[in-house]
């Protein structure tokens, strides 16, 4: 993403950091598509996993509760006002092992082997969606596994309700200038999304790709192989 997208990202999130988790983790339904990505991340008892994007941290309750109290949980964000947010959900609910780091997650890669990174409705916003994929990939261990969720236009017959539904969101929720956009936002993010997906497949092995609330939300996951 440009210097102007990174601003403008920043400073939309910084905005409505607050009334977030109204979208975040009220939406019906969203909490149980937050358990289902997290369930393809095949976590044990003391394992670290990293989300990038974390927002608020709506996944960390997830991601908590699969890797327990002897785990690790980082969350990655470049917004300080999401991350306040979250750092307010992490003292709320007592958790010692949940760290938030603000950095950029587009060029962020796990320091050390991490068992799992987690990345939910953020590919969407990044530049080079396959670049960072494969980085993410390249920071996880042998046999641990990297997933995806995110929103997109639905691909099903008749869906054309729910992709004009679809796309009144992506025109309320995209950051930025959108009259200077070359393409219309929904095509960027499909676009995006599709090239993450590449990444994950070119960079993974047993790759888990499912579409939920009517073709709109797919969850994709998947494997380092054990000798890369
Ligand atoms: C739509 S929100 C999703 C938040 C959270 N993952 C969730 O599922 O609720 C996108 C988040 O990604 C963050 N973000 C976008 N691009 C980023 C980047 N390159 N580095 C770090 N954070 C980024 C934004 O600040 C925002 O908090």
């Amino acid at each position: 993403m440009s210097r102007r997208g990174t601003t403008a990202a920043q400073q939309f999130y910084g905005r409505w950091a607050q009334l977030y988790d109204l979208l975040a983790v009220a939406t019906p339904g969203l909490s149980e598509l937050r358990s289902r990505v997290a369930d393809e991340l095949h976590l044990s008892p003391g394992d670290t996993v990293i989300e990038m994007g974390c927002g608020t941290g709506a996944n960390f309750p997830h991601l908590r509760e699969r890797v327990g109290p002897a785990g690790r949980v980082v969350g990655v964000d470049f917004t300080r006002g999401m991350l306040e947010q979250a750092r307010d959900r992490i003292d709320r609910e007592g958790w010692e092992n949940v760290h938030v780091v603000q950095a950029d997650a587009a060029t962020s890669s796990p320091r050390e082997d991490v068992d799992a990174v987690l990345a939910t409705f953020v590919i969407g916003m990044l530049g080079d969606p396959h670049g960072t994929v494969t980085r993410w990939l390249d920071g996880i261990r042998p046999d641990g596994h990297l997933a995806l969720l995110d929103a997109g236009r639905s691909s099903r017959t008749y869906s054309w309700p729910v992709n004009l539904a679809f796309k009144g969101l992506v025109l309320a929720s995209t950051p930025g200038d959108i009259s200077a956009f070359e393409k219309p936002p929904w095509y960027v993010l499909d676009e995006r999304i599709e090239e993450s997906r590449r990444a994950l497949s070119a960079g993974a092995v047993d790759v888990q790709d499912s579409e939920h609330a009517l073709g709109v939300v797919r969850i994709t996951g998947g494997r380092v192989a054990e000798s890369r």
